[in-house]
């Protein structure tokens, strides 16, 4: 697959069946049974007794809250403690051992005399328990992670934590030293606790347990029973992770699959031993779509999961190793006139706690500019107080910049790279060059924002710059049609079923019939009150095939559902969208299909696709040799690709099942996994009529040689009935593990690109060679967008109204790959699905 585009969407779908019921109404007078001037007193008795209770509970509740004395609660804060001057000792990871104890006891005692200093923590103050220690920054202290337990009265928990906030180093500036002068034994800095989290605290978690591993040697963790079986209900687990001294401990994530709800299941990772809010990293449930590779700032991490009683889903599996700290030293001195910089470990997660510098220097002539190909520091705040990137003074921080191009009006240009010490992110890749003040863009066109664009791209009809300022102020040729907004479009992307001008101008006057008519797929014009009455008024069943109400047919079109019965109706797409529209149900029958198991929530910028988010891609590979082609999974026996991978080629004997094996619920080329699965194939179907020169019917059956379990990898798509209306305009998504630019190499992770359905005749004026009415074009007309070698028998896969997938087409051919106004052409699945159904049973 070809994809230059880096402004990918992702659209939040939802891909659960909420299946939501209410009681039925019941019917009140068949519940009547006293009669009438007996049932008012007994109304009236009711309703002082019920006033009465109200009363009574309302007073309880008042008394029970605000005046009784006694409601207090046990209120739990996780912190860490800097200790200087300490050494840290082996004994110290062993909570048995006497040296252990020994300072588990000095802080403890600490801790006291700090709460004591002020008189809301030492009014309420319970005791404290040490839970764990860790080297401190530079060799000479140590860090003790602890609990300390408040018995608070209800109404003054919020008082405890300002005052449990205020020991916070940030809090105690100017202080400094309090806690230094009146203790005994311990020189202690920077302690920094917070109320528990109340997931953590909940009576449902049975199980709680901890586990420390040394990560000076490689190894994994995973949570239990991981991939046999789903995670253990109701648990409390924790991983803590050490690296040698002055090494980071580095944990990357193979798989991730929890429950979608972060209420319910849920990791987090924490730059410290303790779960201490200000420390975490990270938070991750469901399947999530964002980098998963993190480092600590010191020599310690902590992972921990909890779950609840519901739906348990695969968990985790993680790689923990460690890395010195002096690896990856970041920033430093530029000094050519062009080149990149990136935050530290990209494209893994930049660490807490890290601070880069670098310098730019370029001829004294000359001006710099950097340019941001990707920027994600994580949560935003409006002065960009947590992480940013800070250039010349100017300050940018969250996941979107106004514009990816900053100049400086010198030859000089600090950048400086900050994180703080919670909520890591994936980070920044720029690249910088030198430029002559009078020149910034040499040859090429200067948008608004800085990009310099190729002068050919300027009013072309494509946002080049991600500012429009490529398209403005242009003069439209002959062959451009004009929008109201005055921008300048192709005339062929007038009436193609999408907002080319974005102001919808080129859509509009698209129907050739008055105002209050219908336009008719034959081009005929009705009142626009006919349409959808149940009459057949165009004559081609077009005014009866998108309406709203599924009314039986009199007579069947082509653009009209056909159910079981032969009755026809005259709703759009109406199979699998979970409502029942033709009588005998046939319409939802065989509805297992085109759900992904996993629902995202996040925009991604990138290309590849998160394991299981496509479970009907299939990869085929010719023994010996590898991938060679893409397919569909129909059923737990059945494959649909393209006639054109199983066609016999000299030697390579193509259209023989023995020379093919299949690979389903594969996510990378290079790593089969727990949920990969093997087969060989029974028989190959090529369409009869296939055509090698026009590639007409490009589309073949494959039947495994046993059938496949399925599961959240491997999952059948929807196939659409024969009338199943793909709008030109409508998004769709192409995956496959084919090239990733003409001519180039396939890819290792399966890759994913959303391109549009469109218009045929705008195609057929398109594509020199012939496009027939069994194919379908879809693309991204502006370029870079668009399968490729290696894509073939693919899906194109488009997401119906009920979120259900269907498939729409199979990746047939094109003109190179990814060319401007060259979409890609696919195999209509639409004119397939009798042939489907004959040659399977599917
Ligand atoms: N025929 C190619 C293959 O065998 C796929 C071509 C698709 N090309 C395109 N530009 N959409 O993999």
């Amino acid at each position: 697959m070809d994809l230059m585009d880096s402004g990918e969407k992702f659209n939040p779908r939802q891909d659960w069946d909420t299946t939501v019921q209410f009681l039925p109404a019941s019917d009140s007078k068949h519940l009547e049974k006293t009669p009438g001037r007996r049932r008012k007193l007994w109304i009236g008795v009711g309703l002082v007794l019920s006033a009465a209770a109200v009363a009574l509970v309302t007073g309880l509740l008042v008394w029970h809250f605000q005046l009784r004395s006694d409601v207090r609660v046990n209120k739990v804060y996780i912190g860490s403690m800097g200790i200087n001057n300490q050494r840290f000792l082996p004994a110290y990871e062993d909570h048995r051992n006497p040296q252990f104890t020994h300072l588990a006891g000095l802080v403890s005692k600490q801790l006291k005399l700090i709460y004591s200093q002020n008189s809301v923590l030492a009014k309420h103050f319970k005791g404290s328990t040490v839970q764990a220690f860790s080297e401190g920054d530079g060799g000479d202290s140590v860090v003790a992670y602890y609990q300390s337990e408040f018995d608070v009265h209800v109404l003054q928990q919020e008082t405890l934590d300002k005052a449990i906030e205020s020991l916070d180093p940030a809090a105690q500036q100017g202080r400094q030293g309090r806690f230094l002068k009146r203790v005994d034994a311990l020189n202690v800095n920077n302690v920094v606790s917070r109320a528990i989290d109340p997931r953590m605290t909940k009576k449902s978690l049975v199980e709680r347990k901890s586990f420390n591993i040394h990560v000076s040697e490689a190894g994994v963790v995973q949570s239990p029973g991981f991939p046999d079986s789903s995670y253990p209900p109701n648990v409390y687990l924790q991983w803590r992770l050490r690296a040698d001294p002055g090494h980071r401990v580095r944990l990357d994530f193979h798989t991730l699959i929890l429950e979608d709800d972060c209420e319910q299941d849920f990791i987090q990772i924490y730059d410290s031993l303790a779960p201490i809010a200000p420390r975490v990293l990270t938070e991750q449930c469901g399947y999530p779509h964002d980098s998963l590779s993190f480092l600590s700032s010191g020599n310690v991490l902590l992972l921990t999961l909890i779950t609840n009683e519901e739906k348990n889903f695969p968990g985790f599996r993680a790689n923990y190793s460690q890395i010195p700290l002096t690896e990856q030293k970041c920033g430093g001195e530029l000094t050519l006139e062009k080149g990149s910089f990136s935050s530290p470990f990209f494209p893994s997660n930049y660490p807490p706690k890290t601070t880069c510098v670098w310098t730019i220097e370029a001829p004294k002539e000359k001006f710099l500019k950097v340019q941001f190909n990707k920027f994600l520091l994580g949560k935003y705040s409006s002065q960009c107080l947590n992480d940013y990137v800070d250039i010349n003074g100017q300050r940018l921080c969250g996941n979107k910049l106004k514009s990816n191009v900053v100049i400086s009006r010198s030859n000089k240009m600090t950048i400086k790279f900050n994180s703080d010490s919670s909520h890591v992110d994936q980070g920044f890749t720029a690249e910088y060059e030198a430029y002559v003040p009078t020149n910034p863009c040499p040859g090429r066109f200067q948008c608004t924002n800085n990009l310099c664009i190729n002068q050919t791209l300027q009013c072309d009809g494509w946002n080049d710059c991600g500012d429009s300022s490529d398209e403005d102020n242009c003069k439209c040729e002959a062959s451009q049609m004009k929008c109201k907004n005055g921008r300048c479009k192709p005339k062929f992307w007038e009436c193609d079923g999408f907002d080319d001008c974005g102001d919808k101008t080129d859509e509009e006057n698209c129907l050739k019939c008055k105002p209050g008519e219908f336009s008719c797929r034959n081009n005929r014009c009705i009142p626009e009150k006919f349409k959808c009455n149940g009459k057949d008024d165009c004559s081609d069943g077009s005014d009866e095939s998108a309406c709203e109400k599924s009314l039986v047919l009199q007579t069947c079109s082509e653009f009209t559902f056909s159910c079981r019965s032969g009755d026809c109706i005259s709703k759009l797409n109406p199979e699998c969208d979970g409502e029942k529209d033709c009588e005998d149900g046939s319409d939802e029958d065989g509805c297992q299909c085109g759900t992904k198991p996993y629902r995202s929530s996040r925009i991604v910028g990138g290309e590849a696709s998160r394991k299981g988010e496509w479970p009907w891609q299939v990869s085929l590979h010719i023994r010996g040799t590898g991938h060679v082609c893409g397919a569909s999974v129909l059923s737990n026996r059945w494959l649909l690709t393209a006639a054109h991978c199983v066609q016999d080629n000299g030697p390579n004997k193509y259209s023989q099942a023995d020379q093919w094996e299949v690979l389903l619920g594969l996510h990378m080329q290079s790593q089969t996994n727990e949920w990969t699965v093997r087969r060989n194939l029974r028989r190959i179907i090529a369409h009869e009529d296939y055509n090698a020169f026009t590639y007409d019917n490009d589309v073949a059956l494959m039947e495994l040689d046993s059938n496949v379990t399925l599961n959240q990898d491997i999952w059948p798509i929807c196939l659409p009935s024969p009338t199943y209306d793909f709008p030109a305009g409508q998004e769709a998504w192409i995956t496959g593990w084919g090239a990733t630019r003409e001519g180039g190499l396939g890819a290792n992770i399966l890759q994913k690109a959303e391109v549009r359905i469109i218009n045929s005749t705008v195609c057929k004026s398109l594509m020199e060679e012939q496009v027939t009415d069994k194919m379908l074009c879809a693309g991204v007309l502006k370029g870079g967008v668009d399968a490729c070698q290696g894509d073939s028998g693919g899906p194109l896969s488009v997401t119906g109204p009920s979120g259900r997938v269907f498939l729409a087409g199979v990746v047939s051919w094109g003109d190179g790959c990814a060319r401007r106004n060259k979409p890609g052409v696919y195999a209509r699945v639409t004119k397939y699905r009798r042939w489907i159904k004959e040659n399977t049973g599917v």
